[in-house]
């Protein structure tokens, strides 16, 4: 494997975690750059799954034939998993149990066995956190930050937020009409996790009459005031955009239980029926609540986050030539730039109950609930 000094030519790339518009547009920028340098790339299947599930067809040699026409397809043509940590590998226990075992040392050796100098590995938190454990194992490796979350606090921006953000934003302008015409309340659940960024953003464009976000809990007394008060403005219908991880004061977050194949898994969800039911018992006006989920993070990314991909992939292809390991790339102002991986974990991005655009929405009228 490479070292700062050692030439590079052979590179892989994954993609791990919950996929998001852009991956394949960051693909393309890094192997078309890796290749004018002159390097061979190779793409890891599922996550580091393809050098671990004894699978020949894991590892796929990735020329630029395999990358065109790609940067506005959704989704990652290597596929990705949020269940293959090569630190925590999930297996069945004899009993049928479920349990996990460090399988990092297999990968790194199928890493060094394939003739890889180094990896680009593009993720969230999650996997950005599995690069940092690779690299403190000695695989030189260089991180992409991806989540429709946005929720990375050392990058400006996440590829694939906005393209979510515009999902959503399309979503809240559809059942404008809908809400208007029977006089209901609609209330939308968008993700995000523990951040209300998806939200806001789309909460402020989308023109909802109620935004609550993890960060500002909420009463739904105070959610109830602002439907009465458009009531009393012969306003009869009103949008509640609801993040994921919204709570009322001192209350917990709604999580549901998912199956990923045999294994049960909590998640984040339910907020927004939740809201619709106490709405209509508190106003008596008729709900309905609909869950954005997957949605957001399908189709073509837009233009902004097919740009941002694009010099994240050249950006961390830099990384790699210039020797420069154990760091990820992210937005900084107007320029990408690369920080340590522990700078880039260190710490979570949230809204800020205080900020300009919490101040806008509330000059705006919109209600946070409380
Ligand atoms: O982190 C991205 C995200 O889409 C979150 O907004 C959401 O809570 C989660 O992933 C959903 O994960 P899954 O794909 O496992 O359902």
């Amino acid at each position: 494997m490479a070292d700062s000094s050692s030439p590079i030519r052979r590179i892989a790339i994954n993609t791990g975690g919950g996929d998001a518009p852009g991956l394949n547009a960051v693909i393309r920028a890094v192997v078309l750059a890796a290749l004018r340098r002159g390097w061979e790339v190779y793409g890891i299947e599922r996550g580091y799954g393809g050098l671990l599930e004894g699978d020949q067809n894991g590892l796929v040699r990735l020329d630029d034939d395999r990358v065109r026409g790609i940067t506005h397809e959704g989704g990652t043509i290597l596929g990705t998993t949020n269940r293959g940590n090569p630190f925590a590998w999930p297996e069945r226990g004899e009993e049928g149990e479920q349990r996990t075992h460090d399988r990092s040392a297999e990968f790194l050796r199928a890493f060094r066995g394939h003739g890889l100098d180094a990896l680009i590995a593009i993720g969230g938190d999650g996997s950005l956190g599995i690069a940092r454990d690779l690299s403190e194992c000695g695989l030189p490796v260089v991180g992409v930050p991806k989540t429709i979350d946005n929720d990375l606090a050392y990058t400006d921006l996440s590829f694939g937020f906005l393209t979510a953000v515009d999902t959503a934003t399309d979503a809240l302008d559809k059942l404008h009409s809908t809400a208007e015409s029977h006089q209901r309340v609609m209330v939308v659940e968008v993700m995000g996790r523990h951040s209300g960024w998806i939200a806001l953003y789309s909460g402020l464009a989308g023109t909802a009459d109620v935004i609550l976000i993890p960060e500002i809990p909420y009463t739904i007394e105070r959610v109830c005031e602002k439907i009465r008060a458009r009531e009393a403005q012969d306003r009869h219908f009103s949008i509640v955009c609801v993040a994921e991880g919204a709570h009322p004061v001192g209350g917990p977050m709604v999580t549901k239980t998912v199956r990923a194949g045999r294994e049960e898994q909590v998640r984040l969800g339910g907020i927004g029926e939740r809201i619709a039911i106490e709405l209509a018992d508190a106003t008596g006006k008729e709900t309905r609540a609909l869950t954005l989920g997957h949605l957001q993070r399908g189709g073509s990314p837009n233009a902004y986050d097919r740009l941002l991909s694009l010099r994240f992939g050249t950006a961390a292809v830099d990384c790699v030539a210039a020797g420069h390991f154990g760091c990820a790339v992210g937005l900084v102002g107007d320029h990408v730039k690369p920080v340590t991986l522990d700078e880039a974990l260190r710490e979570r991005k949230f809204v800020d109950p205080d900020g300009e655009l919490v101040a806008t929405a509330r000059d705006l009228g919109i209600s946070f609930g409380a």
